[in-house]
């Protein structure tokens, strides 16, 4: 097991690069599925979920081999079509692969998806968007069953915004014959950076990042690309949060100031400056944090739920008082009670937060319990007088590439070290 050892209270400054995110990876290394040839990804930070992913392409037949930072999958020969429960229960994302297993294999079976638990976090609108489009899903003993050899276009509308439903029934639209739709779609930009890689393959869609998605289904995409996927906006917001919490000046490279303008206009409205051209974003804090007043996670253009945890972080330090509403996931507030022990001052009560901010937290021993819970942790011990301990750092290697070594670049004195 790991830990971080944070000594908090440093400023940062300086530079630092964002790599490709693990949400845009995921969806486009289920994708590579669909696609009869051989796909390079250009610089692939490792995160875990990325190994968590490769195993399960690997279990269907492709044969995947990093050079350098740069991850080569071949599709070319598929043998089968099953996602066993070890590798799906590995990540949210295994269920991502139905899609793109059905359209070119015509048959799946997919142990049910793991993930952070953050709420109960169903599957219905994944298995219904099948459904729709002419697959036969059968849900039996803890497995997906799917035959999708009479599937057809169709027009699908989504319940909610879902960004996995959203990105499956696209992969499983590239290769089904006629058009599909899916109308009231997620509109994130990882949805936008998945069609482009799939366009770049050979599929036709349209529409990503729109009210509605259209589909021309495709006989094969018999191609070889290479491809970069998105700068991290999750990772972009976190450090942009850091630099709020701690003063100083730091300079994020490689981003879209237009992926996080309703993080970037509330830390504007809260003390904090910025210096934003090309792809650069420079923040600094010249004032004492104000509270954000009220702030809810919300779908896309929204502040993101996988900001909520670092904001409460910030919030917890912010002048006033907060009320934070987590409007996707109920139970993504694990976070709170080890907040606490850091001397912050939170209520909650079902998805309302109640925060009064304090001048300072302090240093303590506390857990991670999922991926964002525990980057606002270390947000929270940077920011902090004296020594914080953050276990339980294997859920924040899912999603942050060596996240101690990129903070200590702009000075925050953190290591990693086994306990
Ligand atoms: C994606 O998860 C992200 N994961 C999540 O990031 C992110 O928090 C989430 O989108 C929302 O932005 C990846 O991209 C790998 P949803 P996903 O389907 O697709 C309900 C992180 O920390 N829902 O948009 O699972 C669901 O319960 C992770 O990087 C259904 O009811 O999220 C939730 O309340 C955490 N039925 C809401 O929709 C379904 O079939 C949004 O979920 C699917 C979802």
């Amino acid at each position: 097991m790991q830990r971080f050892y944070i000594n908090g209270g440093n400023q940062l400054n300086g530079e630092v690069k964002i790599q490709s995110g693990k949400n845009a990876l995921l969806p486009i290394l289920a994708g590579c599925i669909l696609v009869d040839g051989i796909v390079e990804l250009v610089n692939v930070p490792r995160y875990t979920d990325i190994d968590a992913m490769i195993e399960i392409l690997e279990h269907l037949g492709a044969v995947v081999t990093w050079n350098d930072d740069n991850l080569i999958i071949d599709t070319r020969i598929l043998s089968s079509h099953d996602v066993t429960i070890e590798s799906a229960g590995k990540l949210r994302a295994s269920i991502f692969t139905l899609g793109s297993i059905l359209a070119r294999m015509k048959l799946a079976k997919l142990a049910y998806p793991g993930g952070c638990n953050i709420g109960l976090r169903p599957i219905d609108l994944h298995i219904n968007g099948m459904r729709m489009l002419g697959a036969k899903v059968n849900e039996k003993n803890g497995f997906i069953y799917a035959n999708g050899s009479n599937m057809n276009g169709g027009d699908i509308v989504l319940d909610l915004p879902s960004v996995g439903a959203t990105e499956n029934i696209m992969m499983a639209g590239v290769l089904t014959k006629g058009t599909t739709r899916i109308f009231n779609p997620a509109k994130e930009p990882e949805i936008v950076d998945l069609q482009n890689f799939l366009n770049k393959c050979g599929a036709k869609i349209s529409g990503a990042g729109s009210n509605l998605i259209t589909i021309e289904g495709v006989k094969s995409l018999a191609k070889n690309i290479k491809y970069e996927a998105m700068p991290d906006r999750i990772v972009t917001g976190t450090l942009l949060i850091a630099g709020a919490m701690c003063g100083g000046k730091i300079v994020l490279k490689n981003v879209k100031a237009e992926h996080n303008q309703a993080l970037i206009a509330k830390l504007a409205k809260s003390a904090c400056q910025f210096d934003i051209k090309d792809d650069k974003i420079k923040i600094y804090r010249p004032a004492r944090l104000k509270s954000f007043g009220e702030v809810e996670t919300l779908p896309y253009p929204g502040i993101p739920t996988d900001l909520q945890a670092p904001i409460m972080a910030l919030q917890a330090i912010s002048e006033g008082t907060t009320i934070l509403i987590e409007n996707l996931f109920e139970a993504r507030f694990k976070h709170v009670p080890e907040l606490i022990k850091m001397g912050a001052d939170i209520k909650f009560k079902g998805n309302v937060c109640i925060i009064r901010g304090k001048e300072k937290l302090y240093g303590a021993e506390v857990k991670a319990c999922d991926l964002r819970g525990g980057a606002g942790l270390v947000l929270a011990g940077l920011a902090a007088e004296g020594y914080t301990t953050i276990g339980g750092i294997e859920y924040i290697d899912r999603g942050y590439y060596k996240f101690e070594e990129m903070l200590r670049t702009i000075g925050a004195d953190i290591r990693r070290e086994d306990c």
